[in-house]
């Protein structure tokens, strides 16, 4: 009999996953095992809801957004009994291994279920947030900045021709990266990330130099961010199964809009790009990563190497343990602070 594999996607979906979900099947049936698919994250292997994969399945899924297996951000630590739940199912569904595509929290809930169960446990990283530990690069993360690039490029166009301030809302959570990529690559004038409050004084005065200039700005804007010079601007507290924020009333671009037309005195306007920067199809870029990612987590099962990631290093797709991936976020680092100095 053939030893089986489950696989799941947790949290936020992001292009990447399809393709990391196919590399591990292709890889996996080669090496002698066969898979089945849980269904939205964890709530999939807790309800014991899932579906056999194989290569026919997952043969033209490198091109699709989104994951073929549905994601949640269900958290089976928040009741007991769905742990419970987990490892039951892990046994009865005769598992030898599961395999884990998430960001922080689906793997700091895989880092658990290895540490504290010893469960046959391997990570894949996913996040357009890019803030992941542990990896140089997650996929999801390129297709999403490619996405949000084009935008900002079309209210460059807009901008220019209303002669106005554009600002861009982009999301990233709590690490500035999205944003920044976004910025640096679309020639934005001024970017504000979560890592720094924003000193509206030095924003204002440089768009304002901006607009002398080319009669134009653009304004790259983080969804988590801050005005220090805002009195109070709390973030909102309605939080998620594993205690985030859920940021999406801040409306953080129309509030930088508003402050930016009512200290300049210049038409402002502004976009959020939201969900749509998180679908569509992987670029090339993600397609490889995940695809490099997916095989990996396979050969790691193989070789007996539990609690391991897949992760980029450099060039080389090797498996780091996962507790060194969760637990603290990768933010944007002092030496890109730097970069930003030079270009914005
Ligand atoms: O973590 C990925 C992400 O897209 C964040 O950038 C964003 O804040 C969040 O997910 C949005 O989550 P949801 O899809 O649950 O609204």
């Amino acid at each position: 009999m053939k030893k089986r594999i489950g696989i799941l996607t947790g949290g936020g979906d992001c292009p990447g996953l399809n393709p990391a979900i196919r590399g591990c099947v292709y890889a996996g049936e080669k090496l002698g095992y066969e898979f089945i698919g849980f269904k939205d994250g964890w709530k999939g292997i807790v309800d014991g809801i899932y579906e056999p994969l194989n290569k026919e399945k997952t043969e033209y899924i490198i091109m699709q957004g989104g994951t073929i297996l549905g994601t949640s951000r269900t958290n089976p630590f928040k009741k007991e009994e769905n742990v419970k739940k987990v490892l039951e199912n892990f046994k009865n569904l005769n598992l030898h291994a599961l395999v884990a595509i998430g960001g922080e929290d689906t793997l700091g809930v895989a880092t658990r279920l290895y540490e504290e169960y010893k469960l046959n446990v391997v990570g894949v990283p996913k996040t357009m947030d890019n803030d992941l530990n542990a990896t140089d690069y997650t996929f999801g993360f390129d297709t999403s900045v490619t996405r949000a690039m084009d935008a900002a490029n079309a209210l460059i166009d807009t901008g220019r021709s209303h002669r106005r301030v554009m600002v861009f809302e982009v999301m990233g959570r709590h690490a500035g990266w999205v944003a920044l990529f976004t910025a640096i690559a679309s020639a934005a004038d001024y970017v504000c990330v979560p890592e720094r409050k924003i000193d509206g004084d030095d924003m204002v005065e440089k768009i304002k130099k901006a607009y002398e200039r080319k009669k134009f700005a653009l304004v790259v804007v983080s969804e988590a961010v801050e005005i220090a010079q805002e009195e109070k601007n709390p973030l909102k507290q309605e939080v998620d199964q594993f205690g985030h924020i859920i940021l999406k009333e801040r409306g953080m671009g129309e509030k930088i809009a508003k402050y930016i037309e009512s200290k300049t005195g210049i038409e402002t306007r502004h976009a959020v790009i939201g969900h749509m920067q998180r679908g569509g199809q992987p670029t090339l870029f993600d397609r490889i990563l995940a695809t490099r990612v997916g095989i990996k987590a396979a050969q790691l099962v193989h070789e007996g190497d539990f609690g391991k990631m897949a992760a980029l290093k450099g060039n080389d797709v090797v498996g780091v343990p996962l507790k060194d991936a969760t637990g603290e976020l990768k933010t944007v680092s002092e030496e890109w602070f730097k970069l930003t100095e030079i270009l914005f």
